[in-house]
């Protein structure tokens, strides 16, 4: 454990002290080893069945409970957005959503754009509560459905969330390509939104003119992740763009493990770290704000090594939230991530890795054995902090860094079949850094 990253603070599960201790800026936690958000059976298939997160309270998951048509006293959905039930989201997808708490209505009307709703189906889901107490607020309701293998690949979709007399307004989707079968995608990527929601509206919605087929975020979406209120405004900043594009997150230190961040993300087992195929493309979703250090050191590098290890992508991306390269002396360097993980990135041919958590835009030359290498020898690390946190500008000079620009920005990443091209925005549009990796 090193001390850029954590330090194990104990009983620490919500409470006065938690409040207290985020007043103070102490953000950086452990909280404490109470099992973990997934120890419900895993597998890598799509599961329809739903199940309650603990997060970071103590206790073993437990069922959710079934669609049930009962409506409570404000049924009508609201930040209703995509999940990823399994890494394969060309052929299932799930529907997240908060109501009131006496709502138990958790349906999903589906089918081919084109003629909705005529030949549509209805799948039912399940809903839970969750949160309540630490900050006053709650307990709140989620409800999910898990389209498993439901879907075909390359087709648009619409969808309706809720039930009768509660039905969300009319979404659409397109399902990817079967994975492996396409090399060209947009991938647009930010991250720390935390705390500004209006900058995140006005971030997302640019990302969104871009028309990504994918978004993905390095964590630190809200300031405090046991609070539901911080969780509606961020939804709510997002309009109807997450109801209709996927957006693969990383769990940041902010978010704390909390129930609230497993409730309202649907994310395949462990959703503590993943694995998403996009196209050519392996994404490799991880959590660097852990109960052990044994998870970094040992349960998720081996799960780096196993996927990277099995995969014939020809692009590799791994997603976190604190950077192991970076030059913004805020936080700095994740110098136990570097130990741990950048080894297996560089040496298994990870293009490049996006973090956050410093509020600044980074990118480093390419590494590979901690030396600069040619382009497309090595790993590139970007750090994307620009979503609206308090930026970051101290910066010091480092051999690693090639770039550093602390501003608020996104990325848009277009791949195709012999490049990928980079090019960084603010929220006007300018151009921050345009740049290039080989494929
Ligand atoms: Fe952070």
């Amino acid at each position: 454990m090193g001390p850029g990253r954590t330090a194990f603070i104990p009983c620490l599960n919500g409470g006065p002290a938690l409040v207290l201790l985020l007043a103070a800026g102490c953000i950086d936690f452990y909280p404490e080893d109470t099992g973990g958000p997934s120890v419900h059976p895993q597998t890598t298939a799509c599961q329809t069945e739903i199940w309650v997160p603990t997060g970071n309270l103590p206790g073993q998951p437990l069922p959710a409970t079934p669609h049930q048509a009962s409506l409570g006293a404000a049924p009508t959905p609201y930040s209703v957005h995509l999940g990823i039930p399994e890494r394969d989201l060309s052929r299932s997808v799930s529907m997240v959503w908060n109501t009131d708490t006496a709502t138990l209505s958790s349906l999903v009307e589906f089918g081919p754009a084109d003629g909705f709703p005529d030949n549509a189906e209805q799948v039912e889901g399940a809903s839970f509560l969750y949160g309540g107490g630490v900050v006053g607020e709650g307990p709140n309701r989620v409800h999910e459905v898990r389209l498993c293998e439901r879907l075909t690949p390359g087709t648009t979709y619409s969808y309706r969330v809720g039930g009768q007399g509660a039905w969300s307004p009319i979404y659409s989707f397109t399902t990817p390509g079967a994975p492996g079968s396409f090399s060209s995608f947009r991938v647009a990527m930010a991250g720390d939104s935390r705390g500004a929601y209006a900058t995140w509206a006005s971030l997302l919605a640019a990302m969104d003119s871009h028309q990504p087929d994918l978004i993905l975020f390095s964590g630190d979406m809200v300031e405090l992740g046991v609070n539901q209120e911080e969780w509606d405004r961020w939804f709510e900043a997002t309009g109807d763009i997450l109801a209709r594009r996927i957006l693969v997150p990383a769990h940041g230190n902010h978010e704390f493990l909390a129930q609230h961040y497993f409730a309202l993300w649907s994310l395949p087992e462990p959703e503590e770290y993943f694995a998403v195929d996009w196209g050519d493309a392996l994404i490799l979703a991880l959590n660097d704000t852990v109960r052990d250090s044994n998870s970094i050191s040992t349960t998720q590098a081996q799960f780096l090594e196993r996927e990277l290890a099995a995969s014939a992508a020809p692009t590799r991306i791994a997603l976190h939230h604190q950077p192991a390269y970076s030059t913004c002396t805020t936080h700095g360097s994740d110098l136990d991530l570097r130990l741990d993980w950048s080894p297996i990135f560089e040496n298994n041919g990870v293009d490049f890795v996006l973090a956050g958590h410093n509020h600044i835009y980074e990118r480093s030359v390419p590494i590979a054995n901690g030396r600069q290498v040619e382009p497309g020898q090595g790993t590139v690390y970007l750090v994307s902090g620009g979503a609206g946190a308090p930026l970051y500008t101290n910066v010091e000079g480092e051999w690693f860094g090639a770039v550093a620009s602390p501003q608020e920005h996104y990325i848009i990443a277009d791949f195709g079949p012999d490049s990928i091209e980079f090019v960084v925005r603010g929220l006007s549009g300018e151009v921050i850094d345009r740049f290039s990796l080989p494929r």
